[in-house]
């Protein structure tokens, strides 16, 4: 059970200013751009390399790449969406899957309607992307339908979790590792993180 809580200066900078309330949608939208990108570069950390030869303008020489299948990013809707646009922006050669969870304001259980993946997307590491971990129903559902397609290999970012949403995800997916930029203290009655940063869906979109 892999939880790793990026402590990058950068990344609780804009964490902060994401918290306020009186940050702007444009704000809170470039910022969550902003801390994509930085999370991307954490959760690609360990990616394997392989050498290939190359021509610099002098001579030949073995230079590491990129091992493997690319990488598929898989924002669960609509919050997912605000890391997506930083983190092709390191990893352009990406897919993306769309997974489309609304979160049932009464149960909270999370309900999809919208999924739309690769077709290899079982053959490639996925990484699925939303910047809140409440409860972690949305994070479960996600993973249980790419588990259903067949991917093995997963990990999930988001921007902020609780010890709640936590524990409940790596009951249900002990083997899938968590990058998050903060755990913070609890869940409130309505399923909210606490302090948290409100509704990130409804923060950048309106
Ligand atoms: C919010 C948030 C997460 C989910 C987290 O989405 O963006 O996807 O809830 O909660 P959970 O861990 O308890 O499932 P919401 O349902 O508000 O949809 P939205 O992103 O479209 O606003």
């Amino acid at each position: 059970r892999e939880v790793h809580v990026v402590r990058h200066p950068l990344v609780q900078h804009k964490l902060t200013l994401m918290r306020q309330a009186e940050r702007t949608t444009k704000g809170f939208r470039q910022l969550l751009n902003e801390v994509g990108m930085l999370l991307c570069y954490e959760v690609t950390r360990d990616l394997p390399l392989a050498d290939v030869e190359i021509e610099t303008p002098i001579t030949t020489m073995q230079s590491p790449m990129v091992a493997g299948k690319k990488l598929v990013f898989a924002p669960i809707l609509r919050a997912g969406l605000g890391f997506v646009d930083g983190m092709l922006d390191l990893v352009p050669s990406a897919r993306v899957a769309h997974i489309g969870l609304y979160r049932d304001p009464k149960t909270l259980q999370a309900v999809e309607y919208y999924f739309k993946a690769p077709p290899d997307v079982a053959e490639r590491l996925v990484i699925v992307l939303d910047p809140m971990l409440a409860t972690a129903n949305s994070a479960v559902a996600a993973v249980d339908r790419l588990k259903e397609r067949g991917c093995k290999e997963l990990r999930l970012v988001c921007l902020l979790a609780a010890p709640e949403g936590i524990e409940r995800f790596h009951g249900a997916h002990p083997e899938v590792p968590i990058w998050t930029a903060a755990v913070d203290s609890h869940l409130n009655e309505h399923g909210y993180i606490v302090p948290g940063l409100g509704d990130a869906g409804d923060r950048m979109f309106g």
